[in-house]
């Protein structure tokens, strides 16, 4: 069953059950007040006819005598054209006189009723007979204090129980009608108001079947419940989309980073299998290519898996790390890549961090690498490290082709490359700055970039100097002059 149907299906459920309390309620109510009627109207003619005998004080023979209604004067006069019948019995049951309206099927006193009657009780009830039902009151008629007689005042309940039956049936007419009318209104109701989420299923399915994550869903009114979820999964499918583009992306892109050093490697080793094995010269620079190539698979293959690491929420070592030796590291690792380059180390204080060396290393050698790929030949590439008051400064200086200001704000986000059409020689996945930020951040350091187009871009970690070589620091640059802040920070 449908949400649309169990929503009718309940709704309806509910308004027929109050239509059926407040129909018993009226009917309940009505019946009680015809036959409450009528029988006020039987009491009141039994005190009538019995304070009239008293007042009489004559024997029951000669006050009710004969059998005609001439006999019962003062009760005829007075309910004359009433539907109220009366008769008198004798105490022994036998009926003495009557109205004409008993005449046919006369009046029943069975025998409890006279015995109450006898015992000065009156009785009401309601009995079945020919004409439908009668309601009846039994009451006794004294003289001297003594039951002489029994009255028995009755009338037929044909007129009520046919309004009651009436009201039954305009119940239940106008009942269906209004039920059927509830189904189909609540019905429509319904299905306008789902209609919205017919329309996210909608396109969720074409979604799913035409693997388009661009479509959207038309949002009717964004402000109720239905306007919110339209709009929530339209945020959400954006969402997707993002992820799933950049998703995209980066398999394109790790497919080709990894296919551009193998193809080299392929090449090299064809090179040395036709001959270059006895080329001394070809040989080396067969080796140093391969070797070249596998340096930067193995750089690409890590940077990834950190990637993946930082993700799922990587641990980082805290120790001291000796950042002079670090840097002395990157240089020798950096050597055999940076031929066209002129790579140096520049000032080199001492300095120790608290930290993870090889997430550290990592920075440095990103950092380096992209300043050796964007310096053309005979550029140079500087590292450094600097004690600056309770902070320390490594730095990696070049004099390559610099990056434009409007790509500035960009490089530290996953995946972004300023240079995006992969034509450009030994071009990487968009990741390393990525990768040092997220260490940068992980040390409480910041990283700071300066570059001009043409003519140099200068990338400065800042991390905070492990607490003892601070203490030392402190007093020994007491009396020194402060150098100047780097503006630019990330
Ligand atoms: N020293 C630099 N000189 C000029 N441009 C740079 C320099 N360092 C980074 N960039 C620019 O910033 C972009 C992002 O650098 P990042 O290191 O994150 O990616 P990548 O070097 O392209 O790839 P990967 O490092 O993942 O191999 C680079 O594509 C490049 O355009
Ligand atoms: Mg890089």
């Amino acid at each position: 069953m449908t949400l649309r149907y169990r929503l009718t299906f309940i709704s309806v459920a509910f308004m027929t059950l109050g239509l059926l309390i407040l129909g018993l309620t009226l009917y309940s109510a009505e019946r009680a007040i015809l036959l409450n009627g009528v029988r006020d109207d039987l009491v009141r003619a039994t005190n009538q006819i019995q304070s009239q005998y008293a007042q009489a004080k004559k024997p029951l023979e000669r006050y009710f005598s004969g059998t005609s209604i001439s006999l019962l004067p003062v009760p005829n006069e007075d309910f004359e054209g009433s539907p109220i019948s009366v008769a008198v019995f004798y105490p022994n049951g036998v009926r003495l006189a009557a109205t004409p309206a008993f005449m046919g099927e006369g009046p029943s006193l069975d025998s409890t009723e006279l015995a109450s009657a006898l015992e000065k009780n009156s009785v009401m009830s309601t009995k079945p007979s020919a004409y439908g039902r009668t309601m009846q009151v039994v009451s006794p008629l004294t003289f001297d204090n003594t039951v002489v007689g029994v009255l028995v005042a009755s009338q037929s309940l044909r007129t009520v129980d046919r309004a009651l039956d009436t009201l039954s049936l305009v119940f239940l007419i106008a009942g269906s009608l209004t039920i059927v009318l509830m189904y189909l209104g609540i019905s429509q109701i319904t299905k306008r108001g789902l209609r919205p989420i017919d329309m996210i299923a909608n396109t969720a399915e074409q979604i799913v079947r035409a693997e388009d994550l661009s479509r959207r869903i038309a949002v009717a009114n964004p402000h109720d419940e239905l306007g919110r979820l339209a709009t929530i999964t339209n945020d959400l499918l954006a969402r997707m989309e993002g992820l799933f583009n950049t998703q995209k992306r980066l398999t394109a892109d790790v497919s080709h980073e990894l296919r551009t050093p193998l193809a080299a490697m392929r090449g090299n080793l064809e090179v040395l299998r036709r001959g270059a094995m006895h080329n001394p010269e070809l040989l080396s620079e067969s080796l140093s290519d391969l070797e070249r190539e596998v340096v930067r698979l193995n750089r690409l293959v890590n940077d990834l898996l950190f990637l993946a690491q930082t993700e799922a929420g990587v641990q980082m070592r805290s120790e001291p790390v000796e950042l002079d030796t670090l840097i002395l590291e990157v240089f020798r690792e950096l050597r055999p890549l940076a031929e066209h380059v002129k790579l140096q180390i520049g000032s080199e204080d001492q300095a120790t961090v608290i930290g993870d060396r090889d997430r550290l290393k990592q920075a440095m050698l990103n950092l380096a690498y992209n300043a050796i790929q964007h310096t053309p030949d005979d550029g140079t590439v500087t590292l450094s490290l600097e004690r600056v008051g309770r902070e320390v400064a490594l730095r990696v200086q070049d004099t390559g082709e610099g990056i434009p200001a409007d790509v500035l704000p960009h490089i530290f986000q996953r995946f972004y490359r300023a240079d995006k059409s992969r034509v450009r020689k030994g071009g990487g996945a968009g990741i390393g700055l990525a990768i040092v930020k997220w260490i940068t951040d992980a040390h409480r350091g910041t990283i700071e970039v300066r570059s001009n187009v043409g003519e140099g871009s200068m990338f400065t970690l800042w991390l905070p100097l492990a607490p003892a070589t601070d203490r030392l620091l402190t007093s020994q640059l007491r009396d020194s002059p402060s150098q100047p802040l780097p503006v630019i920070r990330q």
